[in-house]
């Protein structure tokens, strides 16, 4: 069947090391913030998935030149609000959240008419949660009930807003934190905890940016207007597409990998301090800093003995991509694990907290979900050997991922449909799992 694989095999024992591909929030970033550059900036490794590609061609119908040569991306920045386009135009962002959300913030002094699109799981998608801070700076953002599509006109005389950032989103914060960039004066955001690339980037190019931390919240303060110049950035591997591979290897026998290069900031390593906490054996080797990102090479090795998991929320915005494979890794470990405050998981590609439901019980998972917190009675000896369908998941690349390492690693007779998710963030996923032994047709 076209763009669907089977499997019917679970993995063998392996001993391998691997390299996944870049981060796809940092590849996004480094395009956006590189578009905003006086000059050329370079990236090398710069993840090549639908999302990053979305990312480029909206920058080019923005007039923006990008070349991509044999181990690097060249952007030709024009400053701040330097996009160069003639007449009315239309952005689609795809299957992209961190695009449409973040791009919308480089667009407030747009000159002419901007629509922006995307594909049908971005359409069901929450964009008021940007739309009222753009509106609060001078935009006036037209869209059904804060959906996409979305059209507008940016404006000349923007204002700084106070904004607080309330979800714990990255997206929201980042949005905001671009349209600072083209804002005169001081803007000032309150954000509940959440990946920080943007901010460590703005630090990067010492564009006048000032963090306090505290327990739950980040204070940002930037300065807009302020330009600075096209930069050379390596962007390391993904730590939500190693996820995957990371519990795949923990839940085959007698197996080891070794993920090298891997972004390990703080703000996304809520899966390892979970899966830590459940008895995994992970280690960090080789730890090092590059741009302000930390980075290292991951350590896996299997064992059993996996125990549950009563999950403090502060793990949630640290681990947000990563609950699918997370909750699969609980219902094998031994013991009752709950996860709360999780309502931000049908946000995403596909209403995830819903299907997660829905995949474990058709697996045979003992599972309740009541108010977004779901409650998973792991069993360390489930095998499995009926059919096992999986379709309709909104093409979410990660629901797709999430069901081939289960097929892998707990046996039955498996078809999963829209195989061709993966190109989202993950295009090489196939042929990784390959390379470590898995039979798939
Ligand atoms: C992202 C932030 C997260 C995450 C998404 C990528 C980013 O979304 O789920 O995959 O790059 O900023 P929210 O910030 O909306 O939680």
């Amino acid at each position: 069947m076209k763009n669907s694989v089977l499997i019917n095999h679970q993995l063998k024992p392996f001993n391998k090391k691997i390299l996944v591909g870049g981060d796809k929030s940092i590849s996004i970033r480094w395009a956006l913030t590189a578009s905003q550059a006086i000059g050329v900036s370079k990236a090398y490794n710069l993840l090549e998935s639908n999302d990053v590609k979305s990312t480029l061609n909206s920058l080019k119908k923005l007039g923006i030149k990008i070349f991509k040569k044999k181990k690097y991306y060249l952007i030709h920045g024009n400053g701040l609000n330097g996009f160069n386009y003639k007449k009315n135009i239309t952005l689609d962002a795809g299957n992209s959240g961190t695009l449409a959300r973040l791009i919308l913030g480089l667009l407030v002094k747009s000159k002419k008419k901007i629509s922006l699109i995307g594909d049908k799981s971005l359409t069901r998608r929450d964009f008021s949660r940007v739309i009222d801070p753009l509106n609060s700076f001078g935009l006036n953002i037209k869209s059904k009930n804060g959906k996409l599509p979305l059209e507008f006109v940016g404006n000349d005389y923007l204002t700084p807003i106070n904004y607080i950032e309330k979800i714990g989103s990255a997206q929201c914060k980042s949005c905001v934190m671009y349209a600072a960039l083209n804002t005169p004066g001081l803007t000032r955001i309150k954000a509940k905890k959440s990946r920080d690339h943007t901010e460590i980037l703005f630090k990067h190019l010492k564009i006048p940016i000032k963090i306090k931390k505290t327990k739950n919240f980040d204070l940002i303060e930037i300065r807009g207007l302020h330009s600075y110049s096209g930069f050379e950035y390596r962007i390391p591997s993904d730590i939500s597409s190693s996820s995957f591979f990371i519990v795949l290897t923990l839940l085959s026998k007698n197996s080891k990998l070794i993920i090298k290069n891997v972004n390990i900031n703080d703000t996304r390593t809520g899966i390892i301090k979970i899966l830590k906490k459940m008895n995994a054996k992970i280690k960090y080797k080789n730890i090092r800093k590059e741009m302000g990102e930390k980075i290292s090479d991951i350590h896996i090795k299997s064992s059993k003995n996996y125990k549950s998991i009563n999950c403090p929320t502060y793990y949630n915005s640290q681990a947000i991509d990563e609950f699918l494979i997370i909750f699969l890794f609980a219902a094998k470990a031994k013991g009752v694990s709950y996860f709360k405050n999780l309502g931000e998981l049908n946000q995403k590609e596909s209403p995830r907290l819903k299907i997660a439901y829905k995949f474990l019980k058709m697996i045979g998972v003992k599972i309740i979900e009541k108010k977004n917190t779901i409650k998973i009675f792991g069993n360390p000896n489930l095998k499995l050997s009926g059919k096992y369908v999986i379709e309709n998941f909104f093409k979410d690349h990660r629901v797709f991922m999430m069901s081939v390492i289960a097929a892998l690693t707990l046996g039955g007779r498996w078809i999963i449909k829209d195989k061709d998710s993966i190109n989202s963030s993950f295009p090489d996923f196939i042929s990784k799992i390959k390379s470590l032994g898995a039979k798939i047709s």
